[in-house]
């Protein structure tokens, strides 16, 4: 069977420009760029659920804003359910360049059909980190709720508007939901904030979920509450989720699919249960030697990485992993790997797992 992917991500580059100096003006060096995403692809299939994985700054909050639409990319194909919501889709939406002007985009990238950024924005939702900070703590529990519904102009009528928040609320498992109608956030646990989160993410019955780190700001107690909730969204509701954390420890039961990112690119891709038993990337292997396995006989030994993660100011040459790989030779100074295919579902990008497999 062949299914065509909900989300494709191509090459996808995120560059920021870095502040310029008095001196660099004055010596007019030209300016920096962070590259924190750069060359990332990946597909997402209807019902899925992807885990990325990587330490702080690795460029996981940029993919998520940039899918979703906060970011314009630098570089790179979006394409959603086929169809191209890429940058200029955003320039036209906001008027800024005339339609009949063809000077953007390839002729692959003008003929593909388009969606409405609005359109993308009903089927796709960002849940963040802090429940604290994404809720308005001046709207009621169903204001907050409604509010996407009535962005959209989807509630025709009271009644229906009624009808959706409660189940959604439902849903995110705030039952009976009228109980939660006229409360406001500071009345709420974290768990319950993250919860209406949810549910005014899941009011539009979106197809794609963008969680950025759900769980990491919620007491470790109900961090599995939390995982849990999305995963029954997934088997009840078919949305599809790119699950963004640091901790590779939670995606074990959590994801069908793991990509391990390092310095803006993706090191290591496959299916979740391929990753983790045979782990090729010297930066996963790194990654999983430090999860605590409560069976002390499949413990690894543990692989302490050198150096801090590098500034993506200044990329390292050739593999930007070398200066902190335990296992790097010459070459990994020079050459940028490229993927090597381990299975149909699982590559990695690593000179030594070419050279060891071929
Ligand atoms: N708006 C921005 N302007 C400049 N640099 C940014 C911006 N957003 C992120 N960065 C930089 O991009 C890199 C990746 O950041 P981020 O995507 O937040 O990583 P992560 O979510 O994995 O911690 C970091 O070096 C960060 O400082
Ligand atoms: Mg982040």
């Amino acid at each position: 069977m062949t299914q065509e992917p909900l989300l494709l991500v191509e090459n996808l580059r995120k560059y920021f420009p870095v502040g310029q100096s008095l001196g660099d003006l004055l010596l007019r060096r030209p300016p920096g760029l962070i590259k924190a995403v750069d060359d990332v692809s990946f597909t997402l299939l209807h019902g899925e659920i992807l885990a990325i994985v990587g330490e702080s700054g690795c460029g996981k909050t940029t993919i998520a804003r940039t899918l979703i639409g906060l970011e314009e990319e630098t570089g790179g194909k979006i394409l959603f359910n086929g169809r191209q919501i890429g940058a200029r889709e955003r320039r036209l939406q906001a008027g800024l360049v005339p339609l009949e002007s063809g000077a953007i985009g390839t002729r692959e990238q003008q003929s593909l059909p388009r969606l409405s950024f609005k359109q993308f924005r009903q089927q796709a939702q960002m849940i963040f980190q802090d429940p604290y900070e994404s809720l308005n703590p001046r709207a009621t529990i169903f204001e907050i709720v409604a509010e996407p519904l009535v962005v959209h102009g989807l509630a025709r009528g009271r009644a229906e508007k009624i009808q959706r928040v409660r189940n959604a609320l439902e849903d995110a498992g705030l039952r009976p939901a009228e109980e939660y109608f006229l409360r406001y956030p500071h009345e709420l646990s974290g768990g319950q904030r993250q919860r209406v989160v949810i549910a005014g993410a899941m009011v539009l019955e979106p197809k794609l979920l963008i969680a950025d780190e759900p769980v990491s700001m919620l007491d470790v107690s109900i961090r599995a509450e939390i995982l849990n909730l999305l995963h029954d969204l997934r088997n009840k509701r078919g949305v599809s989720i790119v699950f963004i954390t640091h901790d590779l420890g939670t995606v074990a039961y959590f994801a069908d699919r793991l990509a391990v990112m390092y310095l803006g690119r993706i090191v290591e891709i496959g299916r979740t249960a391929e990753v983790l038993k045979n782990p090729q990337h010297p930066y996963t292997r790194a990654l999983l030697s430090v999860v605590p396995v409560p069976n002390p006989r499949l413990r690894r030994e543990r692989v302490i990485l050198q150096g801090e993660a590098p500034n993506p100011i200044h990329l390292p040459t050739g593999c930007r992993f070398h200066p902190r790989c335990p296992l790097a030779m010459d070459a990994c100074r020079m050459t940028d790997p490229a993927y090597v295919q381990l299975s149909a579902t699982h590559s990695t990008a690593c000179l030594r797992v070419e050279s060891t497999a071929l």
